[in-house]
Order: C-alpha cells, then structure tokens, then sequence
C-alpha cells in the first residue's frame, strides 16, 4: 500500500549540494533527504582534486572571477561568477565550521591551509583534503544531516517525477525500492539535487546514479534547460581493465605532472603554451587528437619526479589504487584516457536556484546557474554546490510562508501496468545509447553524426516509452528513461550551436562566431509558454 508523507521541504539528493542545503534550513523546518542508493553513492564522495576559493593573500576575487570567465570560453554569466567567487572563503569557513578538515601547511607556523593548482587557475587556489576531498566533505555533512532531528533521511529511494499542481511544485512521486511500492511525497519546496548526466557516455568518471534524473524530471515538469551540448571530458582517468572510472586528479599535473606520449614524448607544448594546465577542453582534445592520430589506446602521465613521501601525503588514494593495480606512480607513468566527467549545463536557474517553476529549486550539477558557460573551471563544481545551496535555502526560508499546503492529489496508479517480462530491453538499450553518444556526440563532432544520434535517440525515447507505460517502474528503468531524455536534449542543445567553443567542437563549424549566446530550450508545458 502506497504511503503519503509531509514535509516542509523536499530535498532529493544528497550530495554536497543536497547536504548543505538540508543543514542551511532553519530547524524547525521538517526537511526530507532522498537518495537513491546509499547515501555515499554521488559524485561528491568520488571528488579529489578539492574546491575552487579565494583564500590566499596573493589572489584575488578579481582574479578567480577573470580565470572562470576565461575557462568558459565567454559564455559564462558574469553576475553568477561573482555571486560564486564572493561567497567562496565564507563557504570553506562554513565546512570548516561543520568539521571538514582541510589539509594545512605544515611548514607554515600559522597552519595556513594547503592549496593545490589545477587547469584554467593563475592562482593556488584549490583547498583539499588529500586526494578525497569529496569524502571528507560528505562524511562530514552526512553525519551532520544524521544528527538533524529536523531532517528526515530516506536512501534507496528514487524520485520517479515531480507533481505540478497549477503553477507550483508541490511534491514528488518516490520509488521505494525495496518496499518495490511508489509512494507520494508532498512538500512545500522541492529541490532537486540530483547530479549529473555523465552516465550518458560510454566511458566516464561519474558513479552509476548519474543519470541526469534531476534534468530531465524538470524538463517534464516545464522548466527550460540550458547549454548540456557542453558535457566536460576529464583529460586523465585511469586506463586500465580493472579499473572502472577511476580518476586521476588535476591536482597532479598542478604538482608538475606530465603528459607523454607512449614513446615518452611530451605534446602539450604543440596544443597550448600554459601545456598540462591549459583549461580541461584543451588537455582533453589534444589527447583525443594524439591518441587518434597515432592509434594509440591512452596517453601517460608522469608525476614520478616527486618523492615517494610527497605522493603519500598528497596523492594517498591515487598511490594505493594504482599499486593495487601494479602501477608504481613513484617511478612509472600512469596510463590515462579522457572520459565524461560533468554536465556543464542543466536546469536554468538564477542565483537563488529558482527554476521556472514555482517552489521547485535546483541546485549543483543538476543546475545551469551560469558559472561554467561554456567550460567549467576545476573544482569550481563543489564551491557552485556549497554556495547555491546556501543562497536556495535562505530563498525557501524568505518565501515558503507564501507557498499554500500541497493539495491532496491521488495515489501513483497502477492498475494498468505489468511486471516486465523482457528486461533485456532496457539493458540493450542503456549500452546502446551510452555507445552512440560517445562515437557521435564525445569530444569531436560534425553535423552528420550529431544527426545520426538524434535519429537514435528519438527512436530509442518511443520504445522507452512504450516500455515505461505497460510495466511497473523500476530504477533500472527509470534512470535509461531520464538518461535517453537528456541526451536528446543534449543533441539538440549541440546541434543548434553552429560554432566550436569551449566543450562543443565540431569540424563543421570550427570557429568560434563573435557573438556567443546560451542554448536554452523550452518544453512545450513551459509555464512562460502561457505569458509569451
Ligand atoms: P552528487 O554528489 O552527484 O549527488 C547526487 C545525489 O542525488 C545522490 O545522493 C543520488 O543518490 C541522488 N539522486 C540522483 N537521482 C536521484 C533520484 N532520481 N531520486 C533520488 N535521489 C537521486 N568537483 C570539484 O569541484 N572538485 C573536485 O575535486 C571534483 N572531483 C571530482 C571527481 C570525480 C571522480 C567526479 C565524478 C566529480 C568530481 N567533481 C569535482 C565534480 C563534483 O564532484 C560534482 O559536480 C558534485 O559533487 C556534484 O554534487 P551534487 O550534490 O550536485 O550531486
Ligand atoms: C580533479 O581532481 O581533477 C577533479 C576536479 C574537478 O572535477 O573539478
């Protein structure tokens, strides 16, 4: 029997942005916290390289603002970019106040933190914990969150759509995955906190859960979308057949690292003149174009001038993964691949993480706030998630004594669906999508194959949906449904932007055109629709 729950706010996902945005309510706010596997299973807990802030006396706020403004190759929004950098150091103060402890100069009598490099950056600016930053940060706030009387944490509970009443959000529907039941979960605020949409490629350094559920649940709930023809590829995950998406952080080529060819060679140098901390879009097209050109299967990177007891204390996690593998990164190069790493755009929202859809927020990597345009700095992901949390939640508490209580609405039905008979079905169709997307929309494009994707994907959303209304849900099913949903958007977003910038490149239109603009797209039940 289906169950109805009350919340005043309802938060699905629980990563950095989830977390923090839960932990910012006020207390005497009843908050629910959903997440679909356990509660380390998102992009957060896997990050390394750190977060992006304006910490040290020789940077600036001015100086972050003009290195994300030039990593977005134009297109970023620059009241978003300001908002971020001006909130950064009040953000690394506020984990460090939850607890996140941060790694600290040791030479240094006053324990100044210890900032790293990476790509796109003039500045140290990076603050990490190690090379898992991302854990600290989540077991930090986790805990937190747990200790919360005011939030209400539910796992392996996957959100299947939001409910529009009129104009306002006003809950979600919830499978519970082990009680195989979906039930109704009404709130006064909904905020999606979902990830991204990496899963979308064959290779990638996202968890499993990164489906793009948060995209493409507000695009169905009428909220425009912007600019996800720019999906970023890492230059540097570990090619090896054991290792499943493990990352090698920027933060070693920010310590020297090198890139070479398989005879030992260096390329950077012929690609850009700042070589391996160029922003990721070089790094990671000039390795596609190398390992193309000399049909090689990864590239090398070398960070074995350093010693073994620097790498100990700096790269703990990397060192203890590739020995696990037998790799020695104190004296060998490390094999290395570009894989999809982020989903720069997402659901258009402004700088409290509003979307178009009244009481319905969304936050992190589900969001397309304007910070990354056109290619997201590193480590500026995490510092986006802490801030716009922060900014959302003082936006709920200022305004959620407006929002009527949900009206009663009915139970999710199913009386008209079965249980599958034919799961082959979704998991041909998840490898064949994510197989496509990265031969005909990955680092390279051209019209034709960005056209040959299209047809596949609108073939594959008819059979997704005929599937999705004669059987009972399932997560397996609703992540390809969300997924095929995003990367048609994806397709869309990239065939409408005639002109190579940033992440999108295409040997079709190989310059960049003088006047850049977003690409926002609009679902036909978008509520600003009804006001044109
Ligand atoms: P996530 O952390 O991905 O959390 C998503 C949550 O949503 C999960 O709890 C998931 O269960 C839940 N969820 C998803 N769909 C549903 C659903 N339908 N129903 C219910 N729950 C759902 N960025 C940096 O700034 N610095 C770094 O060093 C860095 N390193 C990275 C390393 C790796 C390997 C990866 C993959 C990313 C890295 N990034 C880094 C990017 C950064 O980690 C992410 O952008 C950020 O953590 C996203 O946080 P989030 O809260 O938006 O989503
Ligand atoms: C990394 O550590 O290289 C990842 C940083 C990021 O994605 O911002």
């Amino acid at each position: 029997m289906a169950k109805l729950y009350h919340h005043d706010v309802l938060v699905i996902g629980s990563g950095a942005a989830g977390l923090s945005l839960a932990l910012h309510l006020p207390k005497h706010y009843r908050v629910a916290l959903l997440s679909k596997a356990d509660l380390y299973q998102g992009s957060t807990y896997l990050a390394q390289g750190g977060m992006a802030a304006v910490l040290h006396t020789r940077d600036t706020i001015d100086s972050h603002v003009q290195d994300t403004l030039a990593a977005g190759g134009g297109l970023c929004n620059r009241e978003a970019v300001e908002f971020t950098v001006r909130n950064s150091r009040r953000c690394v103060q506020w984990l460090v106040d939850q607890g996140v402890d941060f790694d600290r100069r040791e030479d240094h009598t006053d324990r100044e933190f210890h900032l790293a490099q990476e790509g796109g950056h003039s500045h140290r600016r990076i603050i990490h914990a190690a090379d898992a930053t991302g854990r600290a940060i989540s077991e930090v706030l986790t805990e937190k969150a747990l200790a919360a009387d005011n939030i209400e944490i539910f796992t392996h509970q996957v959100a299947v759509d939001v409910v529009v009443n009129g104009s306002r959000c006003e809950g979600a529907y919830i499978l519970n995955q082990q009680a195989e039941r979906v039930d109704l979960f009404q709130a006064r605020a909904v905020v999606l906190a979902t990830g991204g949409a990496s899963k979308a490629y064959l290779y990638t350094s996202n968890p499993d859960g990164s489906s793009g559920d948060g995209i493409a649940m507000a695009w169905r709930a009428g909220c425009r979308v912007a600019n996800l023809e720019f999906n970023q590829f890492h230059p540097t995950c570990l090619y090896h057949p054991k290792a499943k998406s493990f990352l090698i952080t920027e933060a070693i080529r920010g310590e020297g690292g090198k890139l070479l060819l398989p005879d030992g060679s260096r390329f950077m140098h012929r690609f850009d003149h700042r070589q391996e901390l160029a922003p990721r879009d070089i790094v990671a097209r000039a390795i596609d174009h190398e390992m193309k050109r000399l049909g090689v299967d990864c590239v090398f990177l070398d960070i074995s001038h350093k010693p073994e007891t620097f790498l100990k204390s700096h790269f703990p996690t990397i060192l203890a993964r590739c020995r696990e593998l037998g790799i020695d990164i104190s004296t060998e190069p490390i094999p290395v691949v570009p894989a999809a790493h982020y989903t720069c755009g997402g659901v258009l929202v402004d700088t409290n993480g509003c979307t178009d859809v009244q009481g319905l927020y969304a936050i992190g990597e589900t969001s397309c706030t304007g910070l990354h345009g056109a290619n997201r700095m590193a480590s500026n992901s995490l510092l986006e998630c802490i801030v716009f949390a922060e900014s959302a939640a003082s936006h709920i508490e200022r305004t959620i004594g407006d929002a009527p209580q949900p009206a009663p609405i009915g139970p999710w039905d199913e009386s008209q669906v079965t249980d599958s008979d034919e799961d082959v079905v979704i998991s041909h169709n998840w490898d064949e999508l994510r197989r496509f997307m990265w031969d005909y929309v990955g680092i390279v494009r051209t019209d034709k194959r960005l056209q040959r994707a299209q047809h596949r994907a609108q073939l594959l959303q008819t059979e997704i949906a005929e599937y999705y209304s004669n059987y009972k849900v399932g997560n397996d099913l609703l992540e390809l449904r969300n997924l095929a949903m995003v990367a048609e958007l994806m397709i869309l977003c990239a065939i409408s932007r005639k002109e190579s910038r940033g992440l999108h490149y295409t040997l079709d239109y190989p310059e960049r055109i003088e006047h850049a603009t977003d690409t926002v797209v609009q679902p036909p039940n978008s509520p600003l629709s009804s006001t044109i």
